[in-house]
């Protein structure tokens, strides 16, 4: 098992540096790749910061060098690199094929992952290719970006969650070097407890579209029963942070954090409130929902301050909160 994995995360450094070196040292990748990341405004810096790369679209090229340098189809495969029908004759061909590459990093900085992405948006392949579950790679437990904003999260004792591995590229860019992303899966407790491991203090970054925030609004309880504590931050319509601080810049980035952050039960509770609108029955479930996140808040001290709080928004009173939400954590326990 050990020697299993310590193989994985050589062939996957060794990877690593050979998308690198295409991206910069291929005709191809100069052309495309190189070319690809410069219009998206990344630096030099940045890009090697983060070590993205370009693999070649060709079946065969990176499993064939890999393989003439030594390494086995066998690893190859199970680093997820290669893909090997059953009944081939051949030993495979590559997974990560004309596109740009985002290396995975795990806290450690190792390699673990890769993300990559098509230049061109065609909708008969997905934008995003990523490497299978191996075993050094369960997608559920990583945050991207962890390795490179582990010390800004400690010392600023803040972590900022996105959704993309451009949000996080190009916050850093701008200065923001505290955040992480989630990489487009709904948060699990692994991730939320990697980041606890450096801060009890997240925003998380949404983009501006309903549909999503309503979906997202149900697993934010998770991570209020792990004791952090969770403030959101909209973003309007149709952008993302990578997208609105290209726009409006570092300076006007950092403002509209601080003037639209709200923490998470008012945020939440305004939200199903505007939903509601007048209509009683509504009104009652908005109100059983709000407790239910409330009760979920480990510290008593904190519960105390939301029940206080949304009893002004919802106008209903507030011993009667208090007095549901003690029913319910009796049921917890
Ligand atoms: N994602 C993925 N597979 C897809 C689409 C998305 O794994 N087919 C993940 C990626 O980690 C991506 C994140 O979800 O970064 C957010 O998706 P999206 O907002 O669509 O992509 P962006 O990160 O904004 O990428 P870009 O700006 O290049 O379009
Ligand atoms: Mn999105
Ligand atoms: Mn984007
Ligand atoms: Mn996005
Ligand atoms: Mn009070």
């Amino acid at each position: 098992r050990q020697n299993v994995r310590e193989s994985l995360y050589i062939i996957l450094n060794y990877a690593k540096n050979y998308y690198q070196h295409q991206l910069h040292n291929s005709d191809e990748g100069q052309a495309i790749g190189l070319s690809y990341f410069r219009e998206r405004g990344f630096t030099n810096e940045i890009r090697k910061k983060f070590e993205l790369g370009y693999s070649l679209d060709n079946w065969d090229a990176f499993s064939k060098e890999a393989l003439e340098k030594g390494y086995s189809a066998e690893i190859l495969e199970k680093a997820g690199l290669l893909i090997h029908k059953e009944g081939s004759h051949t030993a495979g061909y590559d997974r990560f094929r004309g596109r740009v590459i985002f290396p995975i990093h795990n806290v450690a900085g190792k390699t673990i992952a890769f993300g990559a992405r098509i230049l061109k948006s065609d909708k008969n392949q997905p934008k995003y290719l990523n490497s299978p579950e191996t075993e050094v790679y369960h997608k559920s437990e990583v945050l991207y970006g962890i390795y490179q904003a582990k010390n800004a999260i400690r010392s600023l004792e803040h972590c900022y969650l996105v959704e993309g591995y451009t949000d996080v590229i190009s916050l850093h860019q701008a200065g923001i070097e505290n955040v992480v992303a989630s990489s487009g899966t709904s948060l699990t407790v692994e991730q939320i407890r990697l980041i606890g491991r450096f801060t009890p203090n997240v925003t998380i970054l949404y983009d501006g579209d309903m549909a999503g925030i309503k979906a997202a609004l149900r697993g934010l309880d998770l991570v209020l029963e792990e004791g952090l504590n969770v403030n959101v931050v909209l973003f309007p319509d149709n952008e993302d942070p990578d997208s609105y601080v290209r726009r409006v810049g570092a300076e006007a980035f950092k403002e509209h954090l601080k003037k639209a952050s709200k923490d998470f039960i008012t945020f939440k509770t305004e939200i199903l409130l505007q939903d509601a609108g007048n209509d009683p029955f509504r009104l009652a479930a908005v109100i059983q929902e709000v407790v239910n996140s409330i009760v979920k808040i480990p510290d008593a001290i904190k519960r105390q301050v939301f029940f206080h709080r949304t009893s002004e928004m919802m106008r209903v009173d507030e011993q009667m909160l208090i007095t549901e939400g003690n029913k319910l954590l009796r049921k917890q326990q």
